[in-house]
Formats: C-alpha cells, sequence, structure tokens
C-alpha cells in the first residue's frame, strides 16, 4: 500500500486548480442508466472511486469510455445484468446510487447492501423507505437489496430522518421518480450542491423538476430520458481542503475553479477563526496564512450548514488556535477516527460523545499515521504540512478514493510530500506535468481496490 512521507513546515504559495467533484460525478455517472442515449460527461475526476463506478457500470451493460481529453462517453447496450456485486460496492459506498436508476428504468435491481465504514453505521433505510413508497417491492437476501416493479408511481413523501435530509437518498429517489408515473413530491430533500447538480443533468435529460436547490424536489414523471452532455460542479469539498492549506501554512495561494457560493458556511467560519479569503472572482480566490487562528465552535449541519466533510481538515487549524474549540458533528457522530491521530502529532483533543474538544495551542510533530477514511487522511496530510519534521501517512488510498492529484498539488504550491510506492524502494515524485499523474494516477488507482 502507499504512504505519503510529509517533510513539514514549507509555506504554500502559487496557484492550484480544483477538479470536478466526486459526490457530483457518482450520481450523475449512475443516471445515465436512465437512458439508452449516449451521454457526454465533462470534468469527471481521475479518482478510484470513479474507477469503481465505471467498473459496476460496464457490468451493468453500459459502454463507458474516458476519452482523450478527459470526458467520459456512456452510452447502455446491455440490459440483462442488474446485479451490482459485493466485491465492487463494498469498495465504494455510493455504488447505491444505482439502484434508484435500476429499479425505475429495468424494474429490476439487485445491489450488495454497502456496509458501514469508519464515520459511521450509514443505513440505507431512507433509500429504501423511498423506493417502497415509489411502489418498489424490496426484499433482502444474502447481504444484496433486490428491488421489483410493475412500474413505479408517484407520490408525495417525506425523506428525512434522525439525522436530516440524505444526499444519495435524495438522489436515488429523485432518479426514479423521473420515470415513474405521476407526480412525485419530496419534502425534506438533501439541497447538496451535489443534488442539484444531479436535477441539472436529468433536466438536460429530459426529466420534468422543480425546486432545485430547495428541500422540496417535484418530479413529473416522462416516458423516457434522452442524451444530454454536462460539466460537473468543482469539487467543493477539495476546495475547502485547500482553503484550510492556505490557512495554515499559506504565503497567499490561489484556487482557482471552485464555487464559492458552494463554500458559505465553511469561508464564514474560517473568516471568524481569523483566516483572510479574499474573492477575486466567482470562481477564485486567495487565501493566506493565518498568523493567529481563533479558536471557534463548529458544528456540522446539512447543506447549507458547516459540512461534515470539513470537520476532519478544520480541526487541524483548531488544534492550532489561541483557545479553546469545540467541534459537534451532527451528520455522522462517530467521524473522529482522526482525533487519535492527530493526537499522536501532539494535538490535545478529548472526544465526548459526538463532540470533540480542542484544547489549541498545540505544537505539531510529524509522526507515522495511519489514514482511516477520506478525509480524516486529508486532514493528516494538512497536519503534516505544518508539523515539524517528517510525518508518514499510510495507506493513501483513501485519499486516492477522493482527491485527485493532491500530492502533485501540494507539491506544485511547495510542498514536501512524497509517496512511496510498495512496488519502488525509493520516493517517487510525481512531476508537475498533469498527463504523467493521470498516467500514474490511473496506475495508482486501477491497480488494486483494496477493502476501505
Ligand atoms: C453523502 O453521503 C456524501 N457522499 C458524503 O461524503 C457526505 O459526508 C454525506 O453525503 C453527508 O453530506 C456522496 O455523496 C457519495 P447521507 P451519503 O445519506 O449520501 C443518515 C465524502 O467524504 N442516513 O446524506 O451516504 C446517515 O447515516 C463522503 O466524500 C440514514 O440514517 O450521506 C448520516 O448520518 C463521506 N438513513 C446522515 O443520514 C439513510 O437511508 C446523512 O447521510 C441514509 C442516511
Amino acid at each position: 500500500m502507499d504512504k505519503f512521507v510529509i517533510k513539514g513546515g514549507n509555506l504554500l504559495k502559487g496557484v492550484v486548480e480544483i477538479s470536478g467533484s466526486k459526490n457530483a460525478a457518482l450520481p450523475i455517472l449512475s443516471s445515465t442508466l436512465l437512458t439508452n442515449e449516449k451521454c457526454v460527461i465533462k470534468g469527471v475526476p481521475y479518482l478510484r472511486d470513479v474507477e469503481t463506478l465505471c467498473l459496476i457500470l460496464k457490468e451493468l451493460g453500459v459502454k463507458i469510455e474516458r476519452k482523450s481529453n478527459g470526458d467520459i462517453e456512456t452510452q447502455v447496450i446491455d440490459e440483462r445484468n442488474s446485479i451490482a456485486r459485493y466485491e465492487l460496492v463494498k469498495t465504494m459506498r455510493a455504488s447505491v446510487c444505482v439502484l434508484g436508476p435500476l429499479i425505475s428504468k429495468r424494474k429490476y435491481a439487485k445491489v450488495s447492501l454497502p456496509g458501514g465504514c469508519v464515520i459511521g453505521v450509514r443505513p440505507i433505510d431512507l433509500h429504501e423507505k423511498g423506493l417502497r413508497l415509489l411502489g418498489a417491492q424490496i426484499d433482502y437476501e444474502h447481504g444484496y437489496l433486490i428491488a421489483n416493479t410493475k412500474g413505479l408511481v408517484g407520490c408525495e413523501m417525506y425523506l428525512g430522518g434522525t439525522f436530516g435530509s440524505t444526499v444519495t437518498g435524495t438522489a436515488n429517489v429523485l432518479m426514479a421518480a423521473c420515470l415513474a408515473k405521476g407526480r412525485t413530491v419530496i419534502e425534506n430533500a438533501a439541497c447538496e450542491p451535489e443534488v442539484q447538480d444531479l436535477v441539472i443533468f436529468l433536466t438536460k435529460m429530459g426529466a420534468k423538476i422543480k425546486g432545485i436547490g430547495t428541500h422540496r424536489l417535484e418530479i413529473e414523471g416522462v416516458k423516457s430520458l434522452k442524451c444530454a452532455t454536462h460539466k460537473i460542479i468543482p469539487d467543493r469539498i477539495e476546495a475547502g481542503t485547500f482553503i484550510a492549506a492556505g490557512a495554515l501554512s499559506g504565503k497567499g495561494i490561489t484556487i482557482k475553479n471552485c464555487r464559492l457560493d458552494h463554500l458559505s458556511a465553511v469561508i464564514d467560519n474560517y473568516n471568524q477563526m481569523g483566516v483572510t479569503i479574499e474573492k477575486t472572482s466567482a470562481t477564485t480566490c486567495r487565501v493566506k496564512h493565518a498568523r493567529v487562528l481563533k479558536p471557534l465552535d463548529i458544528t456540522t449541519l446539512s447543506y447549507p450548514g458547516f459540512p461534515t466533510d470539513m470537520q476532519a481538515q478544520t480541526m487541524v487549524l483548531l488544534t492550532l488556535a489561541d483557545g479553546i474549540s469545540i467541534v459537534t458533528e451532527r451528520i455522522y457522530p462517530d467521524r473522529f477516527t482522526h482525533v487519535a491521530e492527530l493526537n499522536r502529532m501532539g494535538a490535545r483533543i478529548r472526544k465526548e460523545g459526538s463532540t470533540a474538544v480542542i484544547e489549541g495551542r498545540s505544537q505539531l510533530w510529524g509522526a507515522p499515521v495511519m489514514a482511516s477514511d477520506l478525509r480524516a487522511s486529508a486532514a493528516l496530510v494538512l497536519a503534516g504540512l505544518v508539523a515539524s519534521g517528517t510525518t508518514e501517512v499510510q495507506r493513501v488510498y483513501h485519499i486516492d478514493r477522493g482527491y485527485e492529484k493532491i500530492e502533485e498539488k501540494l507539491n506544485s504550491l511547495g510542498a514536501d510530500i512524497n509517496r512511496l510506492s510498495d512496488k519502488v524502494a525509493m520516493p517517487i515524485r510525481l512531476s508537475a506535468s498533469p498527463t504523467t499523474t493521470k498516467e500514474s494516477m490511473m496506475r495508482h488507482t486501477t491497480r488494486h481496490l483494496p477493502r476501505q
């Protein structure tokens, strides 16, 4: 397994470009199952999770091709197999997004239950609730969810759960409703930018959807959907991660291709911490090193609240803040696997249930640490950037799932990160040239798909 060796202390400066959003690309690629016509999806990042989903779609009879310009072209050519296998689904939970399109278009789906992950149990009861209300018969057998229907029929439903709305649950029910008979209303729908991007793509395919960006979606079912071309929105969590990097050690980094309107809660909280984020255009900002970081109490919420996917990265800043901070996780109460690792680097964080108390004023030192999930891994990389000495982040396949060329992008800003591959004794330093990185990224991400 690969690891990162990070020499801390370098100040970052320069320009970084944000890639397309993983969490928009996955449901949008899944939604191409809803049509037999060719679709073209632009701006899809080179990520392990995207590779995994493409393997699943291929097995579901989709001809899927990454063109030399990076576009992904899809076309359903065979609808006989509607089974999403455990061996692939277990490595990427968002594979569950094929469920809604399959049951709606093919009237049958057999999808492996995704199982939990380190950030929580991650049930799919709301996905099931919504599909049952649309008329799907749902059974469970040997770790698979099996869905059958004679034809879905629209209805009004409430899709909120204990922890609020569900992003991929909304995506699944929304995609299924597009081909259902009649009108569907989803109350307490998720309105994350990634769901909004899916609504835009489905509308381009001919779906009739009202309420984009709100917690109430209204869908008028249609007989069929057609081809469409779409460019994925920039990844707001990658952008937020680089804002955190700039706040930690940036002499002034410029972040391009980021939708600042998708980051209001992050920008507001970071401003309160004393981070300067200067908006230089609708999709560009400059972030400077925050000489003194102020402590802050943060609670993660559904969009437009503070995103849970930025919690771990932000905690790194809070370990350096000039006082005590409190982080409360309202989305994934157990999403604190990064705490123990940060404490090994000299942070002083105490976890109490779904809350973490961060003492601040820490001096982080380099240490060997273990990545455990996507965003916790990003937090450990950020900590390594500012720690004194060398940090080794092991199991970086977690980070390859959701960050395109992260070490390449950080090194181009002046960081000192080497990716040590288990095949090469010497460190391999990815060059700045995008193509080499993309090839090596493809090599890294397609070599094997270990369990997450
Ligand atoms: C999406 O996961 C994202 N993944 C996650 O990003 C993100 O953290 C999460 O939304 C919350 O914003 C993708 O979009 C691929 P949820 P999802 O359903 O859809 C509970 C990353 O790092 N819930 O919105 O799986 C659930 O346990 C990943 O990029 C139910 O109880 O999340 C959680 O507490 C991590 N029943 C809350 O709702 C259900 O049926 C929100 O989950 C579904 C969810």
